[in-house]
């Protein structure tokens, strides 16, 4: 070809204004019309379609080769901008005003008949998406997913920039952090017997730069964690990580409503109110039965403890006795709608969260309808439609078991029964702080305490001489998570900046000195030369972009995300090491 094809302009600029002007095109066939005479093609490119036409009359060569051209087939064309005739306007495309008369065409390269047609996707399978991401990613949704995406992580450093942060990369072979899920290991040839852990956050590192004084850092930075995966998990993920020195949480808030508000504004359009509102976990637990509450909708869990103490049905009075709670969900105008099997349903919920049943009373304007009326005095059931705020037409559903499973099964009957009522809002944005978390979390099955966020976060002040076994199940954690819409889009605490403290910590999670050393000597000695109290955040990046989009899985936000199984579907990984790299790293399976 003679004629340079270098673009004039992108697929999705054209308009009226260009109208008679001579323009360059390069991009992918999204469709292709032979109309007799006339072919239409309309070139895709990231910004758009444009229509262009090729006319034997105009150019027969092009017209020509246009014959043999297939959709995905990348070309170049040129041509002169045109009006669209009469009638054929289309106002649904940004250049639906016009059309382009192509003079010359190059096709820079053939297709194969794709799998599937990255603009009709919804029906292929996941899998073979997954397996062929390069079209998939053409595809409108993906498209839009991943520069809002970047959009959001452009907001971040613009705005962090002007606080005076600064992006520190962080290694990633490095040694273990304790976030709470499996490593990800990696053999190290020169040491052999020795691993890598790759990072489940920077967060031992991003602390020991508040000791060398860097005051604000911040990094957009994969993180690796070997655990189970869900709709909102990837085993390799990407936080906003960030860490400031002399602060405390006030001042922490600010930092972040700010980002937040910002990444709304700018990436949406939507202005959020602030300050941000705050619950204390214990409330939260109280109100929604989770540390995540979706704050959109109301159906608020009611303590009908003392309104049903004394009954006779046994399951209330046992679980009462031995220190349970009884608890209870009052679901609006639904004895209609709420069928036996939608009960069954909602019982199987309660199962899943640890439940043995969930026992429910419909209020019937003349009547209370339920199989365990029986067992309660006319008191009792008075003072129950009192406490639960109970009127004619309305479901009282009950879980009477340890605070956790009542808390964890009522969460999730609530969640259930917003989605089937249609009581969430999705206009709405319910984004709140949870703070005042517990430090510790008591492991039944180890019978130890374990760090309820990580063993860095630092206790109040007033707690910092109660750090033993006596207290240990009272003593509460100078740390926060924010939740957008019932999801925990962040999280992170003050942090313990002296030694002797968090050696004791170590202490009382069961981490002798040694291992200690062994683990965090390097952090250990970092407190001894000068740390700075600090404290910060990390946020998913990959949940926000979900969020923010409306994608329904998280992989609908990473351009090459890993399936369930932790495997990558287009690259085939992971895959089988050759004997030559086993044997340099000195490794051997035992499949016994
Ligand atoms: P945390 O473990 O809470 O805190 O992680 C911070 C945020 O990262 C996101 N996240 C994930 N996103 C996708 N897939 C995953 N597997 C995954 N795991 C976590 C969540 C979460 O809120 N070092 C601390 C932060 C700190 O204390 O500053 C940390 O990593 O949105
Ligand atoms: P049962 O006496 O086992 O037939 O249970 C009577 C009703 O109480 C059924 O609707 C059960 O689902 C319900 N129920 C059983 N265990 C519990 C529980 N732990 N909390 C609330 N309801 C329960």
């Amino acid at each position: 070809m003679s004629l340079d094809f270098r673009r004039t302009h992108h697929c999705g600029e054209l308009t009226d204004v260009h109208i008679d002007q001579t323009v360059t095109l390069c991009g992918w066939i999204h469709t292709r019309r032979d109309h007799g005479g006339l072919i239409f093609v309309d070139l895709w490119d990231k910004h758009g379609i444009t229509q262009v036409v090729l006319n034997p009359q105009i150019d027969k060569l092009a017209h020509q080769q246009a014959q043999s051209l297939r959709n995905n087939y990348v070309i170049g064309v040129r041509g002169a901008v045109r009006p669209r005739p009469e009638g054929m306007v289309n106002t649904k495309l940004r250049t639906g005003q016009i059309e382009v008369y192509i003079d010359d065409l190059i096709i820079f390269n053939k297709t194969k008949t794709p799998p599937f047609s990255p603009w009709e996707a919804q029906e292929v399978s996941e899998a073979i998406r997954l397996k062929h991401r390069y079209l998939d990613l053409r595809s409108d949704e993906l498209q839009k997913n991943l520069h809002q995406r970047y959009a959001i992580t452009r907001v971040v450093r613009n705005v962090l920039d002007r606080q005076g942060f600064i992006d520190v990369e962080t290694p990633m072979l490095t040694k273990s952090t304790p976030e709470g899920a499996r490593d990800y290991l990696v053999p190290s040839r020169l040491n052999p017997m020795c691993f890598y852990a790759l990072p489940q956050s920077p967060q031992l590192f991003k602390q020991i730069l508040m000791v060398a004084g860097m005051d604000r850092y911040f990094q957009i930075v994969k993180c690796f964690r070997d655990e189970d995966l869900r709709q909102d998990r990837q085993p390799e993920f990407t936080q906003i990580d960030l860490e400031m020195s002399f602060v405390d949480e006030g001042q922490i808030f600010e930092l972040v409503e700010e980002l937040i508000s910002e990444i709304f504004r700018q990436v949406v359009g939507i202005s959020l109110e602030r300050p941000f509102p705050v619950l204390k976990y214990q409330e939260a637990i109280d109100r929604f039965g989770s540390d995540k509450p979706d704050t959109r909708f109301g159906l608020e869990i009611v303590d009908v403890a003392d309104a049903v103490r004394g009954c006779d049905f046994k399951v209330f009075a046992q679980v009462l006795e031995s220190g349970g709670q009884v608890r209870a969900l009052n679901i609006k105008q639904s004895t209609e709608t709420l069928s036996r099997k939608a009960l069954d349903d909602l019982t199987e919920v309660a199962k899943t969260y640890g439940a043995k049943g969930m026992a429910w009373i419909k209020v019937q304007p003349n009547e209370l309808q339920s199989p365990i009326i029986k067992f309660f005095k006319q008191e009792m059931l008075d003072n129950l439609l009192k406490k639960t705020g109970a009127e004619p037409g309305d479901t009282l559903v009950f879980i009477a078991d340890t605070p956790k499973v009542v808390a964890d099964a009522l969460a999730n009957i609530r969640l259930a029964v917003g989605r089937k009522f249609n009581l969430i809002d999705e206009s709405k944005i319910g984004i709140t702080w949870v703070t005042e978390f517990p430090l510790f979390e008591h492991d039944a099955a180890e019978n130890r305490w374990a760090a309820m966020h990580h063993p860095f976060t630092a206790p109040r002040d007033q707690d910092l001489d109660k750090l033993d076994e006596a207290h240990a199940a009272h003593l509460r954690a100078r740390a926060y998570d924010l939740v957008l819409n019932g999801n925990e889009i962040g999280g992170g605490s003050i942090r313990i900046h002296q030694m002797e403290v968090q050696e004791k910590m170590f202490q009382l999670l069961g981490i002798g000195p040694e291992e200690a050393r062994q683990k965090f000597g390097f952090l250990l000695d970092a407190l001894q030369f000068g740390a700075p109290p600090h404290g910060g955040i990390a946020f998913g990046l990959d949940r926000i972009a979900m969020l923010l989009s409306g994608a329904a899985s998280i992989r609908d936000v990473i351009a090459f995300p890993k399936t369930q199984k932790a495997t990558c579907l287009m690259t085939q990984a992971p895959s089988e090491a050759d004997a030559r790299q086993l044997k340099e790293l000195r490794l051997k399976f035992d499949l016994s």
